[in-house]
């Protein structure tokens, strides 16, 4: 097993790092795939944007075989992102002896680590766009596509985003727990979201007589009692917020419930049992996930083969209309997937939460990466907001937006 240690590199270290560089752009011109020239990788170019101490050299059992280049500041690639919000990767290289030997991925846990040390909450990166192997590598990473943008004509740059979860986990961990009492059975089974259809009119859910059920993001448990009052054996409820398990047990108690609690985020493996349950549900909380992929990996864990998971969550149209006197405009971008954060509560103005948008395409793809068959894709409003009148209104939940697109997605899909 080799050795991989990854250091920030000192003036001395200078020709390691144009060693290094020069080893991957003479590999990448081989191979016909040239992304730096020679000249772009000698000190003197580097040094027009980068300090010394912004670059991180990987020795492999000594032997010098990765570096990148970290910085808190981008204005040319992300103008948005002030200084120090962010850090961002750069001139990520591994000599060709080294590839496939782990340093790459060792680079980047490392910048990883060194965003959480930094105190920030997202990590960004570009890319060159039309090199799906180096784009996979990356996603594999947990990084989130956000953009295309072509540069000089014909430079297709692929922009990512990676949301560092410790960061959002513990503020918004706090933030639930101080406002778990205002959202006591707000959204529960049998309802799916706003304006939807309910469990009663969709019948998504299959037959719970003697079945193992778990909700991911529990809240207060009325979804809970919900399945207990249709017969399911075992109810167990996943949640991270301590309050709002607090407000479960207590509330699924008195009603002659003996629920199995775990306090937890979604994103994290909490020791709940594999291959168990027969169905595994989030009503409105899968959204606050800031790892998709993970999380449905971890639930696809949870089920047994065949299994079935259904979840609801704002429609991803909702974030992009607004209402402008009596039109619909639709004002924002779906591609938009920024985290962002916004206050909610009272007192002193709310208590902040962090959240990001996605696409119905990333439900979809991470469901199929982690090994679920969609079943049904419902994008509905119920019968009763389309077939009364409706004013204009600016709410976020408004039925006048309702009566032309759903406020809410309900997916229903099938372990494999
Ligand atoms: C709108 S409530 C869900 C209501 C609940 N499903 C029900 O049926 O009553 C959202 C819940 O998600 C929880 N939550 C938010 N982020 C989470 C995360 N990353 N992991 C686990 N739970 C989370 C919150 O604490 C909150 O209880």
């Amino acid at each position: 097993m080799s050795n991989i240690i990854i250091k920030q590199a000192t003036e001395t270290e200078i020709p390691v790092i144009e060693g290094i560089l020069l080893d991957t752009v003479n590999w990448l011109n081989e191979m016909d795939q040239p992304l730096w020239s020679v000249n772009e990788v000698k000190w003197d170019t580097l040094s027009k944007n980068y300090e010394i101490s912004n670059f991180y050299i990987a020795y492999m059992d000594g032997n010098p075989t990765g570096c990148m280049a970290l910085v808190d500041y981008d204005p040319f690639f992300w103008p948005d992102v002030k200084r120090g919000e962010s850090l961002f990767i750069h001139k990520l290289a591994v000599t060709k002896s080294a590839r496939k030997s782990g340093v790459a991925d060792a680079l980047m846990d490392f910048f990883k680590k060194q965003g959480t040390e930094r105190g920030v909450k997202t990590l960004r990166l570009d890319t060159h766009a039309l090199r799906p192997k180096l784009r996979a590598f990356y996603e594999r990473h947990g990084f989130v596509f956000v953009k295309v943008k072509v540069f000089k004509g014909d430079r297709h740059t692929a922009f990512y985003i990676y949301i560092l979860p410790d960061s959002v986990l513990v503020q918004n961990k706090s933030s639930w727990n101080t406002i778990a009492d205002d959202f006591f059975g707000v959204t529960a089974l049998p309802t799916y979201g706003c304006l939807c259809p309910t469990e009663d009119e969709l019948h998504l859910f299959p037959e719970l007589n003697g079945k193992k059920v778990i909700d991911i993001g529990c809240g207060s448990g009325h979804s809970l009692r919900w399945c207990g009052d249709h017969g399911a054996d075992e109810l167990w409820g996943l949640d991270m917020s301590d309050k709002q398990l607090e407000n479960a047990a207590r509330y699924l108690g008195e009603n002659g419930y003996n629920p199995k609690l775990f306090c937890s985020p979604m994103e994290n493996d909490s020791g709940l049992p594999r291959d168990y349950f027969d169905v595994a549900y989030s009503i409105y909380a899968i959204g606050w996930t800031v790892d998709l992929l993970g999380t449905f990996k971890l639930i696809a864990s949870y089920l047994k083969s065949g299994g079935i998971f259904i979840f609801s969550w704002d429609h991803p149209f909702l974030h992009c209309v607004d209402v402008d006197g009596e039109r619909l405009v639709f004002s924002g971008s779906y591609y938009e997937a920024e985290p962002f954060t916004f206050r909610t509560g009272i007192p002193d103005g709310g208590v902040p939460l962090t959240l990001m948008n996605r696409r119905l395409s990333d439900y979809i793809n991470a469901l199929a990466t982690a090994g679920f068959a969609v079943e049904r894709v419902v994008e509905e409003t119920d019968k009763e907001t389309l077939e009364r009148d409706t004013e204009f209104s600016s709410a976020y939940y408004a039925p006048c937006k309702a009566k032309r697109f759903p406020m809410s997605i309900v997916v229903k899909a099938r372990k494999l």
